[in-house]
């Protein structure tokens, strides 16, 4: 079963945050109960782009072991339409928070990640969450290899720029095979303009290249880039051909069509 979705990336912008925000509405919007988890602690955008009031505590607290995740979690099920619920956890954004994660030592992180797995068994087995998703920070920081290994299906995002590709590959091999993580790609921002008649040619390039499944194929879109991150396409754009792509995504996760 895929119940935790973390996503990833070599580089940073190649929008992990936009993914998870989208998807995890996605899922809300097809009647799950999802839970949004800001794991970028040194940049944090959640609470931001979202404009939501602050819980009783961030997630830093909880990973502090300071307060129970019930007191960090948002109820944003407004935000979706239908009878879906959506939730969100947030990262600290204030200065001192995050220097105050960003000087933790490893002992810290590995009790960072019990603190995380016992989140994933009570939101799933106890409070009746069917999906988790946690958007990371780029690259190899711990808090991004604790969400790696705390999940199921690691969703990675790449531009196809020429400076990820490389990084792409060796995350792939030495991180997600290593922990043995279902992993798909999410191929974004591609300028290629007949994208629908030309799916199958770069769908099979994709998996020769990276070896890996493709998970989505996203066009870069002039008003996806215009609203800044702050759209919940399921909500505020149904019609939107990227509203489509998020479904189809979100699909695949429902129906565990993920190798
Ligand atoms: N398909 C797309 N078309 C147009 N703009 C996009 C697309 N995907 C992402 N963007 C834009 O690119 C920018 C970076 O996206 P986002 O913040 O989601 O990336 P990120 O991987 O989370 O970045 P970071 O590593 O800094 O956290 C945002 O302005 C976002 O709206
Ligand atoms: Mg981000």
């Amino acid at each position: 079963m895929t119940e935790v979705i973390a996503v990833h990336s070599y580089k940073g912008g190649t929008g992990k945050t936009l993914m998870s925000i989208n998807l995890a509405a996605t899922l809300a919007k097809n009647g799950k109960k999802v839970c949004l988890f800001d794991l970028d602690f040194r940049a944090p955008s959640l609470f931001a782009l979202l404009k939501a009031k602050p819980a009783e505590c961030w997630l830093n607290d909880y990973l502090n072991n300071n307060c129970e995740i019930d007191k960090a979690i948002v109820d944003l099920s407004d935000r979706v339409p239908g009878q879906g619920r959506l939730y969100a956890c947030f990262a600290n954004p204030a200065t001192d928070a995050i220097r105050d994660i960003s000087s933790k030592d490893r002992k810290w992180e590995m009790r960072a990640l019990g603190r995380l797995l016992a989140l994933r068994e009570s939101l799933l087995r106890d409070k009746g969450f069917d999906y988790l998703i946690f958007d990371t920070s780029p690259g190899l920081q711990y808090s991004s290899i604790n969400a790696i290994v705390a999940s199921d299906f690691v969703a990675v995002t790449t531009t196809g720029d020429r400076s990820d590709i490389d990084g792409t590959k060796r995350m792939i091999t030495e991180l997600y095979n290593l922990f043995e993580k279902k992993t798909g790609l999410i191929f974004n921002k591609i300028l290629e303009p007949s994208l629908t008649a030309k799916k199958k040619e770069i769908e099979t390039k994709i998996n020769t290249e990276y070896q890996v499944p493709m998970f989505g194929l996203i066009p870069c879109y002039c008003d996806v880039l215009r609203a800044g991150g702050t759209l919940i396409f399921a909500q505020d754009k149904p019609d939107h051909p990227f509203t489509k792509i998020l479904f189809e995504m979100a699909k695949k996760i429902e129906n565990n069509d993920i190798t």
